[in-house]
């Protein structure tokens, strides 16, 4: 047997997958090819590499349908290499890059520059996803087709950080995307409403005297994209949902049978409007924190399927773009790393989630919005072996400087998390051990 094969054959020992029964399980050539006592009586297994998985849960590999990596263009904050890095430690097998790079991903170039340096990197299956305009400048319509077509086979489209305010425009993405089974996954925020707008808008906006992103802004724009959904059967996804009012009308739209899906952030999960009293920008993001009552609301509807997934929306931004006055500061948060632990400390930990559902909301759900055929996969005989072995019981202190991103901004500086990952393989290569890093190269 030769060294490359060697290292493409695993048996990971003592494992539960999903936190239910132990089974072992033999990954050859990349794909799951034994489950439980067959895996150990596998002729492959004499030779394969052990690991021992005991006390650990194994989960499909993560997908994160919400990425900024800042390549091309903002190489100070992250490169697609130091993001793929933070992918892969956080147990993300699969990530989707927003388009807001410089030059814009709008392009079948830029779209296909990123696929190749996510290739080259061999981490994670970096996904990019395309601008719905031209510039993410709301005028008119990019290139969705060329984008399709091309070799990074885009099929997820979104101006994020800027809203598709224009009606005409957002019908006309819809109504294009239908040729190639794609989704327009809107930044739903009003621009008129939130103008010059700091945070959440509330008791502690007027508290601070800070202007305030009233959450109807945010739902206005979601009630009139379902509706323009409705109209064009077309797939509407919602990047970002983060008020107990958008919950209500993304409920209204499904129950009447709107083709529409939401994503909430792990921040949003977590943290409340009240962490801006400090003026620290570290708790600066678009749309903003919200009020407990949202934080509730949010949980809740992960958990009963009316918020189809988690998405991390991680956000690097280079010091000198955070560390300044709460005005001037950049919206957003690192959430690669954290996210899985966030998920455990406000889904599972209090009984909102078992392990199935932690596999539904970070790995199934989101790798079907996606379109991806080779992710979110069951774990069974014949799949391809994209895992993550996650230790239920430990617990870790966050420190920003510690991740792998090129930036520091974590909301959850100093906090202990619980759960963490331990290994990650994508297509039967660990690329994570001992919840550290490995180079590898996946074919
Ligand atoms: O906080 C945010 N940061 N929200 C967005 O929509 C964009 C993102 C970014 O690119 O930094
Ligand atoms: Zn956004």
């Amino acid at each position: 047997m030769t060294q490359e094969e060697t290292t493409r054959t695993v048996l990971i020992v003592g494992g539960a997958p999903y936190g239910e029964e132990r089974a072992d399980l033999l990954l050859v050539d990349g794909v799951m090819a034994a489950l439980g006592v067959d895996a150990t009586a596998h002729p492959a297994a004499a030779d394969a590499t052990r690991i021992d998985a005991d006390g650990l849960i194994v989960l499909p590999g993560l997908v994160d349908l919400h990425t900024h990596l800042r390549e091309p263009g903002r190489e100070d904050a992250e490169t697609v290499e130091t993001g793929s890095a933070a992918a892969a430690l956080g147990g993300f097998t699969a990530v989707f890059a927003m388009p807001n790079t410089d030059p814009t991903a709008d392009t079948a170039g830029v779209v296909e520059q990123v696929y190749r340096l996510g290739r080259d990197v061999g981490l994670v299956d970096v996904h990019p996803i395309g601008a719905v305009t031209v510039g993410r400048r709301g005028e008119r319509l990019a290139e969705l087709a060329a984008m399709a077509s091309s070799a990074a086979g885009v099929r997820v489209f979104s101006d994020d950080g800027e809203c598709v305010s224009d009606p005409l425009l957002m019908r006309r993405a819809l109504e294009y995307v239908k040729a190639f089974g794609g989704v327009i996954a809107q930044h739903a925020q009003e621009p008129r409403l939130t103008e010059g707008a700091q945070m959440h808008e509330g008791v502690v906006s007027a508290r601070l005297g800070m202007t305030g992103w009233p959450a109807v802004a945010e739902e206005a724009i979601i009630a009139r994209d379902c509706l323009l959904a409705d109209h064009v059967d077309s797939r509407l996804h919602i990047c970002h949902l983060s008020t107990a009012g958008s919950v209500d009308v993304v409920a209204a739209a499904k129950a009447r049978g709107t083709r529409v899906t939401a994503e909430v952030t792990p921040h949003h999960l977590l943290l409340t409007d009240e962490r801006a009293e400090g003026y620290d920008p570290v708790f600066k993001v678009n749309p903003p924190l919200r009020t407990d009552t949202d934080v509730q609301k949010l949980r809740s509807a992960l958990a009963d399927g009316t918020i189809d997934i988690v998405a991390t929306d991680h956000a690097p931004h280079a010091s000198q773009d955070k560390e300044c006055e709460w005005d001037n500061a950049s919206p957003g948060m690192l959430g690669l790393q954290t996210a899985l632990s966030v998920v455990i400390a406000t889904m599972v930990r209090p009984g909102l989630l078992d392990w199935r559902g932690v596999a539904r909301v970070l790995s199934e759900a989101p790798a079907r919005i996606g379109g991806l055929a080779g992710h979110g996969r069951p774990i069974a005989v014949g799949e391809p072996a994209n895992l993550v072995l996650v230790d239920p019981d430990t617990s870790w202190t966050v420190s920003g400087v510690d991740l792998a991103s090129l930036s520091a901004n974590t909301p959850f500086e100093g906090m202990e998390l619980p759960g963490r990952v331990v290994g990650t393989f994508l297509r039967g290569k660990q690329t994570v051990a001992d919840g550290a890093l490995l180079s590898v190269q996946v074919i």
